[in-house]
């Protein structure tokens, strides 16, 4: 038969098909996550996250030894506090157990990215994202306290703040701040379509941060609006975000190819705990090959549009990408 293309040509060896891949990958676009514990020594392994680990604050430093053995070089931290209270107040404590832990990851690891999520769910007894007023969490009663976080942890030498309190205006109201503080170069990744999401169950369980009651759909998107994250994304923009997350990863390929459409502006996704855990819980059952599920899943998702990704699996994908069975 005569054709004229021939896909399969570009398929015939490795050489061919390595030459001609159109997604390109590298470590240094892998950010992984780190939980910190303040009331603990050493470090505790996750049950809701098979293979990860909570780590107390004499013990972050070899969190950030593991990650640059496998050539992982940024990190985004989340801290478990001592005490917690209704209004989430350790959350901007300047000895808070994220900010001691950015200063001792920075004073010996200079060079190690550190990235802080901006959030309250950790800190307030009742587990929601914000100041409540009533059942409710009351958006602009919010946005003083998560100004308040920001700063504490550019005191502290935090390189990047990421916000995911779902908040409007929050990022209009970090920039502002951060700017008349004198940080005008700390960039805000902004968790601008974070979904209310089932993905989140083992992370809950990690942090400790599972809502008290209620749920999280009064201020994260409701899953069957793609449209909406176009807006929430148009308004960080407006408002100074310099990098935009879409999350979950998986369940929302299509949110996140839409949003690197719209804009001129890096995509982050998280591929968040629960897309994590059914690849583990999978492999644990025998039945798909984890290795091969973990880099067909991350490549997914670059190719729909990331630049960068969030990911329980960073060191082994940082693996995976220098042996060039992905990237
Ligand atoms: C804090 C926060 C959450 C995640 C990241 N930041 C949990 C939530 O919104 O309930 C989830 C990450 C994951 O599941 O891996 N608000």
């Amino acid at each position: 038969m005569e054709l004229t293309h021939r896909p399969r040509r570009l398929r015939t060896c490795p050489e061919v098909r390595s030459l001609c891949r159109e997604t390109r990958l590298s470590p240094d676009s892998l950010i992984y996550p780190i939980f910190v514990d303040e009331t603990l020594q050493g470090t505790r392994p996750i049950p809701s996250l098979p293979g990860q680990f909570h780590y107390g604050l004499d013990s972050v430093c070899q969190a950030v030894e593991e990650c640059l053995a496998h050539g992982v070089t940024k990190c985004i931290l989340f801290g478990l506090p001592a005490r917690k209270d209704e209004i989430g107040s350790s959350a901007w404590d300047d000895n808070g157990v994220v900010q001691q832990a950015i200063r001792t990851i920075k004073e010996t690891y200079p060079h190690f990215y550190v990235i802080a999520d901006v959030c309250m769910c950790e800190y307030t007894s009742h587990g929601h994202c914000g100041i409540l007023c009533g059942e409710h969490v009351d958006n602009d009663a919010t946005l003083p306290r998560l100004v308040d976080i920001t700063l504490s942890y550019a005191r502290a030498g935090v390189d990047m703040v990421a916000p995911s309190d779902m908040m409007d205006g929050r990022i209009g109201a970090m920039r502002r701040a951060l700017d008349e503080a004198g940080f005008v170069n700390l960039p805000i990744m902004a968790y601008s379509a974070k979904y209310a999401s089932s993905f989140y169950g083992p992370f809950r369980d990690a942090a400790g941060s599972a809502p008290s009651f209620g749920d999280r759909k009064g201020y994260q998107m409701d899953p069957h609006n793609a449209r909406e994250a176009l807006r929430e994304c148009a308004l960080d923009v407006e408002e100074g975000a310099d990098i935009l997350m879409v999350k979950p990863a998986l369940s929302y390929l299509d949110v996140l190819y839409r949003c690197k459409e719209a804009f001129n502006l890096p995509m982050c996704a998280y591929s968040v705990s629960g897309e994590y855990a059914m690849i583990k819980a999978a492999a644990a059952a025998g039945l798909v090959d984890e290795y091969k599920m973990m880099c067909e899943s991350a490549l997914s998702i670059y190719r729909a549009g990331a630049d960068m990704l969030i990911t329980y699996s960073a060191k082994e994908l940082a693996d995976a990408m220098k042996r060039g069975d992905i990237g």
